[in-house]
């Protein structure tokens, strides 16, 4: 299965996807509502395609949704890879891809869902925080969930320091799961996700 990547920032989630030489042929497109994201210049600089879909050229979510799948149905991508995209999906655009949109969080949810995951676990001062990676629904960072991975957090950590330790352990995850994404291993049954 192919894929569109939607990234609104730095991408370095894109490039781990990218790195893995199995799956950057998988993807057709990487499309942003920010068109000075980092994520953009990471994926010209390998030859992928890139969009911009603005939120602000949109009167509202449905609208800015529809164009968006409209650019993933027509670069022919059939599954949707959330890396740091900062834009809530309507409703209609996760029922035009039942089952084939992923995102990567940086909490162990359902703890800490929301834009600023890293520092309300801080402010609550687990000693464990993480990574998951699910399934989209229709409610924000909610779905089922694919994988975790645990990363514990050091008396003496920052919002940078522990984000950073979070991403170092994205960057693993997120290729693997998207290589069983995109090669159909993943299966959801009654909201559970079976890794075949
Ligand atoms: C990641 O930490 C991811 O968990 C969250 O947004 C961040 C994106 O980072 N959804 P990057 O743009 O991939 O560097």
């Amino acid at each position: 299965m192919d894929i569109a990547v939607l990234a609104s920032g730095s991408g370095t989630n894109l490039q781990a996807l990218i790195d893995s030489a199995d799956l950057r042929p998988h993807i057709n497109v990487v499309i942003s509502d920010n068109a000075s994201a980092r994520a953009l210049d990471r994926a010209r600089k390998c030859d992928i395609d890139v969009r911009v879909v603005r939120w602000e050229d949109h009167p509202d979510r449905e609208s800015f949704s529809a164009a968006v799948a409209d650019v993933i149905e027509s670069a022919g991508a059939k599954g949707v890879v959330l890396a740091g995209f900062m834009r809530i999906l309507s409703p209609a655009f996760i029922e035009r891809f039942p089952d084939r949109i992923l995102n990567i969080h940086p909490s162990l949810l359902p703890a800490f869902p929301g834009a600023r995951a890293v520092e309300a676990a801080l402010d609550r001062r687990v000693k464990v925080t993480g990574v998951t990676v699910h399934f989209v629904d229709e409610q924000v960072d909610h779905g089922p969930i694919i994988e975790q991975a645990a990363v514990l957090v050091e008396p003496t950590d920052t919002i940078a320091t522990l984000h950073e330790r979070i991403q170092r352990v994205e960057h693993e995850l997120y290729p693997s799961v998207v290589r069983d994404f995109v090669s159909g291993n993943l299966v959801v049954e009654n909201g559970r996700v079976i890794r075949q």
